[in-house]
């Protein structure tokens, strides 16, 4: 299969392409960067330049792709929210989504799957109970931006495409993410729960992150939305103190949640806010999970 990823060079796209290509596929990044010189050279792994707002020549590429994957966006918590942050946020995902579907419209063989970011702020901040596919969106900053990246994607339905959203929870590797963040402070010994220690932490290892993703590909029974998160859900507590004993070391600094309206502002809200979310979908599907427990996880992402 010829597959094109849009923001195909990051945390989760780099590990993707590794195991799109040791499956036999072929990959396509889409990139802002003039050149990427940082992918090893391999004849199966090429990539094009765009702005992720326009149709430019690469559009031509789609009449011969069989998928995209479309994962482009500004990082979300790279830097302070300020207006013009969570603007950068907001508009690099909608525009990227929606530069993907203009150039599936201008191609003459549309490829036959969208596969699309997404995440589980989509539900909002949810404090009990479990949230499926079918529960309803929220209404933050964060559920209104997947509510509208969604509906971008989906708009390949009309040309017969089938469209998958990854509803995907925190994806877990030292390699990069929120883990990378989390390592830090546990390391020098000054970890500990953020905020109320109560909300909730959808995760998910990312090993198994990039097989739901080959799976939604792969399987053509599926499409609309697909929680991306593992059986188990736990409290922000309950994570940490994973993590402190995976590490050897204590969760003993609890950071209130004031403090880190303090330091962080708005962006705050992407630890102090959580839900519960389970992937009833990937489960119904006959998916199974490498790492369905945190400890198990953990485990294996500090050996
Ligand atoms: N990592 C997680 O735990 C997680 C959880 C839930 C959802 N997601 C979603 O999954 C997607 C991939 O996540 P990731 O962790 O791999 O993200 P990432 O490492 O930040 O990579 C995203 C890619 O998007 C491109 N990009 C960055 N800023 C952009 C901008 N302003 N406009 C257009 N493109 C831009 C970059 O590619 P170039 O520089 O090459 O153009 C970058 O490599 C994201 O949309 C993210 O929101 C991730």
């Amino acid at each position: 299969m010829k597959v094109l990823i849009a923001g195909g060079s990051g945390f989760i796209g780099r590990s993707l392409i590794d195991r799109l290509v040791q499956a036999g596929h072929t990959a396509v990044i889409l990139t802002r960067r003039p050149a990427m010189t940082d992918i090893p050279p391999n004849p199966s792994i090429r990539s094009l330049h765009w702005d992720a707002r326009s149709v430019g020549e690469w559009w031509q590429v789609v009449n011969d792709t069989d998928a995209i994957i479309n994962l482009a966006g500004e990082a979300i918590a790279a830097k302070r929210w300020t207006v013009a942050q969570k603007d950068r946020i907001s508009t690099s995902r909608i525009d990227a989504t929606r530069t993907v579907v203009r150039a599936i419209e201008k191609a003459t063989r549309k490829p036959k799957v969208l596969i699309s970011a997404s995440g589980i702020g989509y539900y909002g901040d949810v404090r009990e109970g479990d949230l499926d596919e079918s529960s309803p969106h929220g209404d933050d900053f964060f559920a209104r931006l997947s509510l509208q990246w969604e509906s971008e994607a989906l708009r390949a339905e009309k040309h017969a495409v089938r469209v998958v959203t990854l509803r995907t929870g925190i994806v877990l590797h030292p390699g990069g993410g929120a883990m990378k963040k989390f390592h830090l402070p546990f390391k020098f010994f000054v970890g500990g729960p953020l905020g109320p220690g109560t909300q909730w932490m959808s995760w998910i290892h990312r090993e198994d992150a990039i097989r739901a993703m080959l799976f939604a590909l792969e399987n053509q029974s599926l499409s609309g939305p697909l929680n991306i998160t593992a059986p188990y859900p736990v409290t922000m507590r309950e994570f940490c103190r994973t993590l402190g004993s995976a590490l050897r070391r204590p969760s003993w600094i609890p950071v209130p949640g004031f403090a880190l309206r303090l330091v962080l502002g708005e962006m705050a809200d992407v630890v102090l806010k959580g839900q519960r979310a389970v992937p009833r979908r990937l489960l119904q599907a006959g998916f199974s999970f490498k790492f369905p427990q945190l400890e198990q996880a953990m485990s294996d992402l500090m050996s």
